[in-house]
């Protein structure tokens, strides 16, 4: 898959340590498992193991990689979860891990490769998200490939030890914009 600025592919064991750094990054995780849930790399290899071994169907993943020239560099990871079979959607979930890159454009642009793979490809009819509300970037991010706000679920997570809200967005295939 291939967007403007960045190409997905499948991730690989070798993308494993690099997993394993992003998921102990403060910034990612405070929205992500909570900064009070540091990742060993065992926990890291046993949750991505089946997805390096192309068998996972709970959590589809591919890496984000940007090229310059003949020099790539992996930057995020994005991934789906289950499709349901008959309503066609799947939930969606990305991170760009090199704080370097985020705010470049790279994650939406990620996103909406994601979603032409999914709409086209996959013939999915529907895509969503939840966030964490205080994670502005991230409403944004996600705002500025389509999705729309559907709803708040109050409370619903537990989060460093706070509750907090969480927002529901979606897309419609029908709603993705073609560059
Ligand atoms: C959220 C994330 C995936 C977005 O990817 P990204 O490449 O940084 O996103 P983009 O650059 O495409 O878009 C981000 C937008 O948010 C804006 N933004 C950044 N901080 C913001 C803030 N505090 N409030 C509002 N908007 C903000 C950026 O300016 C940009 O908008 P613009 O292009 O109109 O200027 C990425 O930043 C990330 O991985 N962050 C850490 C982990 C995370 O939060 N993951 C999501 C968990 S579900």
């Amino acid at each position: 898959m291939k967007g403007r600025l960045t190409e997905l592919r499948a991730i690989g064991r070798d993308d494993l340590q690099l997993l394993h750094g992003w998921l102990n990054d403060p910034d990612i995780m405070q929205y992500w498992d909570g900064r009070d849930h540091p990742a060993t790399f065992d926990r890291v290899e046993a949750r991505f193991r089946r997805s390096v071994e192309g068998l996972d169907r709970d959590a589809v993943r591919f890496m984000i990689d940007i090229r310059d020239g003949e020099t790539i560099k992996t930057i995020g990871m994005i991934q789906h979860g289950r499709i349901v079979p008959r309503a066609r959607h799947t939930q969606v979930d990305l991170l760009i891990g090199d704080p370097e890159y985020r705010d470049s454009g790279y994650g939406s642009d990620a996103m909406h490769a994601f979603l032409g793979y999914l709409f086209h490809d996959q013939k999915l009819r529907r895509a969503w998200c939840t966030l964490r509300a205080p994670n502005a970037r991230a409403v944004r991010g996600v705002e500025k490939c389509g999705f729309v706000r559907e709803g708040v679920l109050r409370q619903h997570d537990f989060l460093e030890g706070q509750l907090v809200d969480v927002v529901v967005y979606g897309i419609l295939a029908s709603e993705l914009t073609v560059d």
